[in-house]
């Protein structure tokens, strides 16, 4: 039986495996990291120290398949990050070398994140200022769980008072976009009126 519950710090070991194993546009990455726990450094673990409230699991027979996790105000989130959750990461990982940056490693591209995290468009986050993030385990998928997860984050959020969300996904990743879509979410155009290339970026009112 899958069980939807809060995310605790005790955790994270299991987050940082199940964001690499789903995080190459739904496909495992783990074959593209040296290091397995660069996804999780950016992706799950700091919403789960700081935006406990909005980080969520999915447990199904006590072992966890999926979570959600996200923020109300992203601008704030941002700023959370550079005073409180990348100082320690850029200490433990040095910044790669510019001059070689065309040869970067997938490693050494999430440490230069680490290091000069690229803040969220405008035209992505003043009309939209919550964002999320859901991964599930293949096994997982495809029964109705990122639909629940979804509807628990927006309960929880909406008590926190959240307004309009966006999401940014893989262009490659067909399967998350379709799933936004089905939750209300639409692909936002840039202020020159064309869709990022990069990024999907996909805001629900
Ligand atoms: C995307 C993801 C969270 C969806 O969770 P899920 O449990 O598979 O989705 P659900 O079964 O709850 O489906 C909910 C709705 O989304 C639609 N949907 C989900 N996956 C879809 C897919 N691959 N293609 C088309 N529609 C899809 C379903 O048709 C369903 O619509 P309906 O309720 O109107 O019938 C999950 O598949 C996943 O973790 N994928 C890999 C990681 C990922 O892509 N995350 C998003 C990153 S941007």
């Amino acid at each position: 039986m899958a069980v939807i519950r809060q995310a605790t710090q005790a955790d994270q070991e299991r987050l940082y495996e199940v964001v690499v194993q789903t995080g190459n546009a739904g496909n495992d990455a783990t074959p593209f990291y040296d290091d397995p726990k660069m996804l999780g450094h950016i992706y799950t673990a700091p919403y789960v120290v700081l935006a406990p409230d909005l980080a969520f699991v999915v447990e199904i027979n006590g072992q966890i398949e999926g979570y959600v996790c996200g923020v109300t105000d992203s601008r704030v989130f941002e700023a959370q990050l550079e005073a409180e959750w990348w100082p320690a990461l850029q200490a433990q990982y040095p910044a790669p070398d510019a001059a070689r940056r065309a040869t970067w490693s997938e490693d050494e591209r999430r440490v230069d994140w680490i290091h000069q995290a690229v803040p969220t468009p405008d035209y992505v986050v003043q009309p939209h200022p919550a964002h999320m993030h859901m991964n599930l385990m293949p096994a997982a998928r495809g029964g109705g769980l990122g639909r629940r997860l979804f509807d628990t984050w927006l309960k929880a959020a909406q008590a926190c008072g959240v307004g309009p969300v966006h999401i940014g996904a893989d262009p490659k990743n067909d399967g998350g976009i379709a799933f936004w879509q089905a939750m209300g979410f639409e692909r936002l155009r840039q202020e020159d009126g064309t869709f990022s290339t990069t990024s999907v970026w996909m805001g629900r009112p």
